[in-house]
């Protein structure tokens, strides 16, 4: 569907839960957050709806996100459901990789076309700074499970935090040896994240070609999102970058974003959208829900407006809660 600025928006994120196994510190507090009642998330046959009428709508990616979307029971049966709906081509998963060892079988066997796994650092010691877990291992071990499946599209993400010992080359590295995607994400000023000062892509891309020489841009799209991509000599996987606040990529967006309660967000930073689990409830018929969708769609903002200090994201909403 074409939004009120010219862009096709086909592409849904949603968050199957809140939860998460983690703590990363620019996510949310030691203590985690406060979590929704399960009787306040939509079932996975309410997501199976939605995404029905998404697909009808002209919508073709769903990536699957949280908190953590592995913490959900039987995530594969979800796939599964979402692949046998006419016109959804792929879909992914945004994991960070501490179930995927166990998850990742059953979920290529249900059809998922991709996995992002969220991996800030190699060491162990800054990994237990950043999550606040002891789990690197895991992480690996799932990441080293995930490569077994050559049809899988694998990306590692990365934010920058510039903090001793995380030394991010290693983790570019990962790109050069495997066929896996390395992208840098650039810390949007989003609950926690608000705190920290990331390293640039600039500062990145500098370091690179210092290592690497020269950063071949990459031509074909690679993914769904936002992410632009340069391939050094001798690479088998590339490098990527997501820089919502420097390289602001708006004006392409072609997505909106579903929360796990049911909240059809169509911008990061603002409140726009519409309650879809009430709608579902109270039994509005498919078209009703697909005329507010649509509605929605067509008020979604032009842009996020990160950089202006002086705008504040209109709901407290953080990116667990969100999905990202
Ligand atoms: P693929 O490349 O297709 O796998 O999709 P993706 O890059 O959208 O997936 P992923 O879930 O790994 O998201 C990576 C990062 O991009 C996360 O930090 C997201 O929050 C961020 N991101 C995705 N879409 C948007 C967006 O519309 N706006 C902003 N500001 N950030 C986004
Ligand atoms: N800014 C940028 N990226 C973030 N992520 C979580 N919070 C933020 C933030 N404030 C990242 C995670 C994960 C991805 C889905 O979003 O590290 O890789
Ligand atoms: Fe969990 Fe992702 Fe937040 Fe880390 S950034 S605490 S992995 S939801």
């Amino acid at each position: 569907m074409i939004d009120s600025y010219g862009r096709n928006i086909d592409y849904i994120r949603i968050s199957v839960t809140d939860r998460c196994n983690l703590r990363c510190i620019y996510c949310m507090p030691e203590e985690g957050v406060a979590l929704a009642d399960h009787r306040d998330v939509l079932s996975y046959e309410e997501i199976e709806k939605i995404c029905r009428i998404l697909a009808r709508m002209g919508f073709t990616k769903v990536k699957l996100t949280g908190g953590e979307p592995l913490v959900r029971k039987d995530l594969k049966d979800l796939v599964k459901q979402l692949k046998q709906i006419k016109g959804l081509e792929k879909i992914t998963l945004t994991s960070n990789g501490v179930l995927l060892k166990e998850a990742i079988g059953p979920l290529v066997q249900a059809g998922i076309s991709g996995v992002n796994v969220s991996l800030d650092t190699l060491s162990p010691g800054v990994f237990r700074e950043i999550t606040r877990k002891d789990v690197f291992g895991q992480v690996m071990v799932g990441l080293e499970e995930a490569l077994k499946y050559p049809e899988l599209s694998l990306k590692v993400n990365c934010v920058p935090m510039g903090i001793p010992g995380q030394e991010i080359l290693k983790v570019a590295d990962l790109a050069r040896e495997n066929c896996i995607h390395v992208r840098f994400i650039e810390m949007m000023p989003i609950g926690y994240g608000k705190q920290y000062r990331c390293l640039t892509q600039d500062e990145i891309m500098n370091q690179l070609t210092e290592v690497y020489g020269t950063m071949h841009p990459v031509c074909e799209p690679l993914g769904n999102g936002p992410a632009c991509y340069y391939k050094p000599e001798k690479f088998r996987g590339s490098i990527g970058f997501i820089s919502a606040v420097s390289h602001k990529f708006c004006s392409e967006c072609n997505r909106i974003r579903l929360t796990s309660q049911g909240f059809l967000k169509t911008c990061l930073q603002y409140d726009t959208g519409r309650d879809l689990r009430r709608l579902l409830r109270e039994g509005a018929a498919e078209e009703t829900l697909q005329e507010e969708i649509a509605k929605a769609i067509l008020e979604k903002p032009r842009e996020h407006h990160f950089a202006d200090p002086e705008i504040q994201e209109e709901d407290g909403r953080m990116m667990c809660q969100i999905g990202g």
